[in-house]
Formats: structure tokens, sequence, C-alpha cells
């Protein structure tokens, strides 16, 4: 039994259609980080923040999970059914639903959910709507506390445990479409090759290449597809 343990960054949604973070069109090209991505900028203004993830919901809505997304989810389910001898879990940045879109169900959004709110008193993450603002009452305790359900700069990405339990256990670990400057999940690596085989897939070597067994460089619709054709056969 294989167990994998895939790493995806906002390279992997490039090709869909959203903005990377980094890099010539980087969404922080036009935003500051303090700005939007910190509780500070929040508290700031509320609304600059709102309207920041609008925009990115906006967009989500016109796109549609790509080769490499589809590629995952097939991975997935010749697990399922048995026709691959492994397991897969995916641990993304992304805010993006495009995974689940794809068809994976075992996905661990270390860094939150766009489509999802949080309530800073009670902790209910109910599904965002278009009436959701800064100071709509909250579905289950009624208090004007809904926030993003985005881990911010400063803050402890969600599922800590899952993912380090998954590193120690897998025997590969695959980073696709991230630039690896990003903590903690630019630490992963780090953690996993003491153990594990390590691959990267990325348009350009990310800051941590030199700690991949492998790197493998190009547009992630090309090089996933052909990986997971190698791993399951299929
Ligand atoms: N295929 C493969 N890789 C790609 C593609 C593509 N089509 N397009 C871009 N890339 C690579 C870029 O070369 C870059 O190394 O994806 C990487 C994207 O890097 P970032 O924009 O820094 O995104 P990411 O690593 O996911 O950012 C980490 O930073 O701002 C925070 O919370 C945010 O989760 C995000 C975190």
């Amino acid at each position: 039994m294989q167990r994998i343990v895939v790493l995806t960054g906002a390279g992997i949604s490039q090709e869909s259609g959203l903005q990377t973070f980094r890099g010539e069109d980087g969404l922080w090209n036009h935003e500051r980080i303090s700005d939007i991505c910190t509780p500070e900028g929040f508290a700031r203004d509320p609304l600059r923040v709102d309207r920041f993830y609008n925009g990115l919901r906006a967009g989500l809505a016109n796109v549609r999970p790509n080769a490499a997304h589809r590629a995952l989810a097939h991975l997935e389910d010749c697990a399922a059914t048995g026709t691959w001898d492994g397991e897969v879990v995916i641990v993304t940045q992304n805010i993006d639903d495009l995974h689940e879109r794809a068809g994976s169900c075992n996905v661990v959004h270390m860094h939150g959910e766009l489509m999802r709110v949080r309530c800073t008193s009670c902790g209910a993450t109910p599904a965002w709507h278009a009436d959701c603002l800064p100071r709509t009452p909250c579905p289950h305790c009624h208090r004007p506390t809904l926030r993003p359900d985005v881990v911010w700069f400063g803050e402890i990405p969600y599922h800590m445990d899952r993912i380090e339990a998954a590193l120690q256990a897998c025997d590969l670990f695959v980073a696709i479409g991230t630039s690896g400057v990003v903590y903690p999940a630019a630490g992963f690596v780090q953690q996993a090759r003491t153990h594990a085989d390590t691959m990267e897939f990325n348009m350009e070597p990310s800051a941590g290449t030199d700690l991949f067994d492998q790197t493998m460089l190009g547009p992630a619709t090309k090089t996933v597809p052909r990986w997971v054709r190698d791993v399951t056969g299929s």
C-alpha cells in the first residue's frame, strides 16, 4: 500500500483561471497583505476585506477544475475502487473548492475555505451567502461576529494534527503549484523527507526545490495527469 500526501498551492488552480499570490500577475502585487490578510487589517476596515473576498468569490463562480485537479480525483477514485493499492490525502493551501468540484473527498483545507464564513464568538463555519456582511448576525449564536473562514498571516493553520499524522505515515510527499515560502506548509517537505520520497510539480523551482528528490517543471495540467497515469496505470 502506497500512502501519498499531496500539498497543493495556488499554481494548481492557475490554469483554471485563478490568480496566484506571487509572481508577475500575483494578487499580492495589487493588495497589501497587511490590509487584507491579517486580523488587524480586518479590524481596521472589514468592508474592504469583504470586498476583496467577494471579488475572489465572483471569480471562483466562473471557473472550473482543470486536468490536474481531475487527475488527483482519479487517483483517489482508484484507491477507493481498489484499482490502485494506495491512499491519498490532499492538503491544500487553496481556499477555492476546485478539488472538491473535481471529485476529491479526502481534502484538508489548511488555510480555510472561501465559500464559508466563521463566527469568532461560537466557532460555527456556515456557508457564505450573498447577504453575509461583517455585521450580519451568525445564524447559530446571532452575534454580529462573522469573518471570512480564511487563515490569515499570524494565525495557526487548521487541521495541523491531522496533517502531521499524514506526513508521518506517508511514503511519498508531492507538492504542486506552491512557491514554498509560506510556513508551515513550506516546511512539510523537511518533515516528509526523513522517511518518504519527495516530488515537486511547479512552473519554476520553488524556494525549497533542493529538498525534493525530483522536480517536474511545467504546467500542472500536463505534468500531474502524466504522473497519476504512471502511479495508477490508468
Ligand atoms: N502549474 C504549476 N505551477 C504553477 C502554475 C501552473 N500552471 N502556475 C503557477 N505555478 C507556480 C508558480 O511558479 C509558483 O511557484 O505556483 C506557485 C504559486 O505560488 P504562490 O502564488 O506563492 O502560491 P502559494 O504557494 O499557494 O501561496 C501560499 O500564501 O498568500 C498566502 O495564504 C496564501 O495559501 C497562500 C500561501
